[in-house]
């Protein structure tokens, strides 16, 4: 039997994304394990979400370096010490460094609120992704999953949701429906890379 994906999330709020994955993989519905959490953030709930966990969490801010290259290697240190072989993004803020791509290359995952390459890219965040669709008068919307290059929003996809009707959807209730949607397929994702991925990593 293969070891577990050892998982390293990446997350600057409110976490409800990384929960859905704790809990898939604790549930047995992921053969994975969340082992550390990363935030630019100390302020953000995540930290409680793994706490209650029990999952180690840190806060790491580029602003505290004065060099990216020391930035990333401070990721990359924490990575590293929990043998993360898969890294998710899951509301995170931040570029990601390059460095951690390329390490972590085919293995650096991110979820967007939309179908991509719909309302994605630089800016496109929160409540705009949705309020961008509805402007837009898109019939649907959805959820994309996609590895993570040095643009935002950008990598290759690898798995996007049904397509979610907007059809008399307000900003807010459209961005709840969404969210729950992106519950369900972050695991969902995660479980398709393990099959198709995990084994060509280590
Ligand atoms: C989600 O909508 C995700 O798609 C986007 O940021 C939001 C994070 O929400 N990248 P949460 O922190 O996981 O609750």
């Amino acid at each position: 039997m293969s070891q577990k994906t050892r998982i390293g999330i990446f997350a600057s709020g409110r976490g409800s994304n990384a929960e859905s994955i704790i809990k898939a993989c604790r549930q047995g519905d992921v053969s994975a394990e969340v082992v550390v959490i990363i935030s630019n953030n100390e302020d953000a709930y995540i930290h409680q979400r793994a706490e209650n966990h029990g999952i180690p969490s840190f806060t790491c801010k580029r602003v505290d370096f004065d060099e990216g290259k020391a930035f990333a290697s401070a990721l990359i240190e924490i990575l590293d010490k929990y043998s993360v072989d898969l890294v998710l993004l899951a509301g995170y803020m931040k570029k990601i460094p390059p460095a951690i791509t390329r390490k972590w290359d085919h293995a650096t995952l991110n979820i967007h609120p939309s179908l991509l390459p719909r309302h994605g890219g630089k800016g496109m965040y929160g409540k705009r992704v949705h309020q961008s669709v509805i402007d837009s008068k898109d019939e649907f919307t959805g959820v994309s999953v996609h590895f993570v290059d040095n643009e935002y929003d950008h990598g290759e996809i690898l798995l996007q949701s049904e397509h979610v009707s907007t059809s008399n959807e307000t900003v807010e209730s459209l961005a709840d429906k969404v969210l729950r949607v992106e519950h369900e397929i972050y695991p969902e994702a995660v479980k398709l890379w393990i099959s198709k991925f995990s084994n060509k990593m280590h």
